[in-house]
C-alpha cells in the first residue's frame, strides 16, 4: 500500500439551512467534511490542527485499528482530546477491510457537524465481487439542528430531561424540498438510463434510526460495514447511526427526464425521540445523448415519491435486518469464531437515577435519564482510559468489575420493573489477548422497549443471533447461524429482543462500545473493554506517538 496524506483543519464556518444561519465547527469549513479515500492495505495519516474553542477528536467509525488503538480518537477512552491550538497525526493502516465507513468527531456532540465519509478500495487490479458500477456516490445521512447542538445535549444533561429533536434530516447536508424553505438544498443525483450506481449509504444521523427508499426503484444490497455480503434486493432499507450500506442501482433503460424523490425518515421504538419528516433527494434521468434528442422536445414526466414504512414498523425492521447474511466463501470466508472462552449477558435501556437535591429534573417522574449497560450508566474518566492501561495507572481511573451478567435478573421485557436505579462507575472488562467472546445483549423495558444500535470500536463482530423477549440461554443458542452470519461493527439489539455476537479479542488496547444514538451514549449506555498485550512482539499494542495529547 501507499500512503495518503490529509490535512483537517477544525474551523468555524458560518451554514445556512432551513433559513437559519449558525456558525458550526468544520473541517476545512466543509459541511459535510471531506470524502477520505485509500485502498486496502494503505497508511492514513490525517493532521488534525485545532482552530476552535471546542475540544476535539476524530473517530474513523469502523476501521478495525490493528495495534494502532493510539488512533481510534474516543475522547477520554483512547486520547485526550485535543485543545484549541494544538495539532494530533492520525496514523492508522487498513487492514483487511475495503468498502464504505465513516469518520466523524467523537467527543460531546460535534460529530452533528464533524463527519465524513471513509471508502475504502479494494487492492489495486482487485475487483468488486459484482458488475463494475458506472459510478460510486456516498450518501450520507445526518442531522440539523436550527440552535447549537453542543447547548441542546448541555441543557439535557443539566435538566435531566430529553433534548430537543433535530429540525430536519439530510441527505448529503441538505434537507431537501419536503421540508419548508429547503427546496434548493437539496442532494441531486444525475442517472444515465441503463447505467448501474454504487450508493455507499452511511448514517451519520446523531439519534435515529432510517428508513430508505427510492420511488419507482429497486435495489441490490452489496455490503455493510465495511464487509461484502450475499446480496439481495428490496426497495426499501433501515440504517442505524453507525451503519454503512451499499447498495448498486440499475437505472431504468429509457426515463428521459423522469425525476424521482429518494426519502429516509425514522424507525421510532419506545420513548426515542420522534419526528416526522422526511429529508429528500432527487433521483433524475439524463435527458437522451444530444444527437438523438436535439430535435425531439421531452415533456417533464412528474415527480414520482416512495413509499416509506410506518415509523414504528418493528417487523419491517426485523425481516431486513435478518436478510443480511456473510458471503462466506473461499475468497471472504466468514471467520466467526466456533468456540467460545467467555460469555457476557449484558442488559441495554434506558433507566434513570434520583434527582439530585435542590435540583428540579425532567425525566421520567422527575427523575434523571440515565442509559446504562447492566443497569451500570458509564462515567467518562478525566484522563484516557488507554494511556492509564498502557502506563499501568488504571488506579483511580477505571475498574476491572464490570459484571459479566445483570446483578439482579428479572423480566427484562415484561412490565416495566421498579428497579430503575442505576449505579454510574467507569467500570471495564478486561480480556486476554485472543479471548474468543461471545455477547448476548439484551433491549430492557425499563422504561419502555427500545431499538439500540450497539457500536463497537477495533473489531468487526458476527451477529450470530437475535430475537424477540427475554433471551433463553438454554434454547436459543442452538439456532446461532455459526456458517454465515453478517460481520459488522454496529448492531441494533431489537426494541423488546436480544442479539448475540462473537468477536475474536485479537486487537491490544482499549476499545469502547456504546449505543450509537447520541442521546443515549450522553446518559451513560457505553463501556470500554481491554484487550490486554499477547506474548508475541506483533501481538502488542506499541507505544503512544509523541503528539498525543494530554488533559
Ligand atoms: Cu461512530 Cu464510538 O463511534
Amino acid at each position: 500500500g501507499i500512503t495518503r496524506h490529509y490535512k483537517f483543519d477544525i474551523k468555524l464556518k458560518n451554514v445556512t439551512r432551513l433559513c437559519h444561519t449558525k456558525s458550526i465547527v468544520t473541517v476545512n469549513g466543509q459541511f459535510p467534511g471531506p470524502r477520505i479515500i485509500a485502498r486496502e492495505g494503505d497508511r492514513v495519516v490525517v493532521k488534525v490542527v485545532n482552530h476552535v474553542q471546542n475540544n476535539v477528536t476524530i473517530h474513523w467509525h469502523g476501521v478495525r485499528q490493528l495495534q494502532s488503538g493510539w488512533a481510534d480518537g474516543p475522547a477520554y477512552v483512547t486520547q485526550c482530546p485535543i485543545q484549541t491550538g494544538q495539532t494530533y497525526v492520525y496514523n492508522f493502516t487498513i487492514v483487511g477491510q475495503r468498502g464504505t465507513l465513516f469518520w466523524h468527531a467523537h467527543i460531546s456532540w460535534l460529530r452533528s457537524t464533524i463527519y465524513g465519509p471513509l471508502v475504502i478500495l479494494p487492492k489495486r487490479n482487485i475487483a468488486y465481487p459484482f458488475a463494475q458500477p458506472y459510478k460510486e456516490v456516498p450518501i450520507i445521512f445526518g442531522e440539523w439542528w436550527n440552535v447549537d447542538t453542543e447547548a441542546v445535549i448541555s441543557q439535557a444533561l443539566q435538566t435531566g430531561g430529553g433534548p430537543n429533536v433535530s429540525d430536519s434530516y439530510t441527505i448529503n447536508g441538505l434537507p431537501g424540498l419536503l421540508y419548508n424553505c429547503s427546496a434548493k438544498d437539496t442532494f441531486k443525483l444525475k442517472v444515465k438510463p441503463g447505467k448501474t450506481y454504487l450508493l455507499r449509504l452511511i448514517n451519520a444521523a446523531l439519534n435515529d434510526e432510517l428508513f430508505f427508499s427510492i420511488a419507482n426503484h429497486t435495489f441490490t444490497v452489496v455490503e455493510a460495514d465495511a464487509v461484502y455480503v450475499k446480496p439481495f434486493h428490496t426497495d426499501t432499507l433501515l440504517i442505524t447511526p453507525g451503519q454503512t450500506t451499499n447498495i448498486l442501482l440499475k437505472a431504468k433503460p429509457h426515463f428521459p427526464n423522469a425525476t424521482f424523490l429518494m426519502a429516509a425518515r425514522p424507525y421510532v421504538t419506545g420513548l426515542g425521540t420522534f419526528d416526522n419528516s422526511s429529508t429528500a433527494g432527487i433521483l433524475e434521468y439524463e435527458p437522451p445523448s444530444v444527437s438523438s434528442s436535439s430535435t425531439i422536445s421531452i415533456k417533464k414526466l412528474p415527480l414520482f415519491k416512495p413509499t416509506l414504512p410506518p415509523l414504528n414498523d418493528t417487523s419491517m425492521a426485523t425481516n431486513f435486518t435478518k436478510r443480511f447474511r456473510s458471503l462466506a466463501n473461499a475468497q471472504f470466508p466468514a471467520n466467526v469464531p466456533q468456540t467460545v472462552n467467555k460469555r457476557f449477558f449484558f442488559t441495554v435501556g434506558l433507566g434513570s437515577n434520583p434527582c439530585p437535591q435542590n435540583q428540579t429534573c425532567q425525566g421520567p417522574n422527575g427523575t434523571k435519564f440515565a442509559a446504562s449497560v447492566n443497569n451500570i450508566s458509564f462515567l467518562m474518566p478525566t484522563t484516557a482510559l488507554l494511556q492509564a492501561h498502557f502506563f499501568g495507572r488504571s488506579n483511580g481511573v477505571y475498574t476491572t468489575d464490570f459484571p459479566n451478567n445483570p446483578l439482579v435478573p428479572f423480566n427484562y421485557t415484561g412490565t416495566p420493573p421498579n428497579n430503575t436505579l442505576v449505579s454510574n462507575g467507569t467500570k471495564v472488562v478486561q480480556l486476554p489477548f485472543n479471548t474468543s467472546v461471545e455477547l448476548v445483549m439484551q433491549d430492557t423495558s425499563i422504561l419502555g422497549a427500545e431499538s439500540h444500535p450497539l457500536h463497537l470500536h477495533g473489531f468487526n463482530f458476527f451477529v450470530v443471533g437475535q430475537g424477540f423477549g427475554n433471551f433463553d440461554s438454554k434454547k436459543d443458542p442452538a439456532k446461532f447461524n455459526l456458517v454465515d452470519p453478517v460481520e459488522r461493527n454496529t448492531v441494533g439489539v431489537p426494541s423488546g429482543g436480544w442479539v448475540a455476537i462473537r468477536f475474536l479479542a485479537d486487537n491490544p488496547g482499549v476499545w469502547f462500545m456504546h449505543c450509537h444514538l447520541e442521546v443515549h451514549t450522553s446518559w451513560g449506555l457505553k463501556m470500554a473493554w481491554v484487550v490486554q498485550d499477547g506474548k508475541l512482539p506483533n501481538q502488542k499494542l506499541p507505544p503512544p506517538p509523541s503528539d498525543l495529547p494530554k488533559c
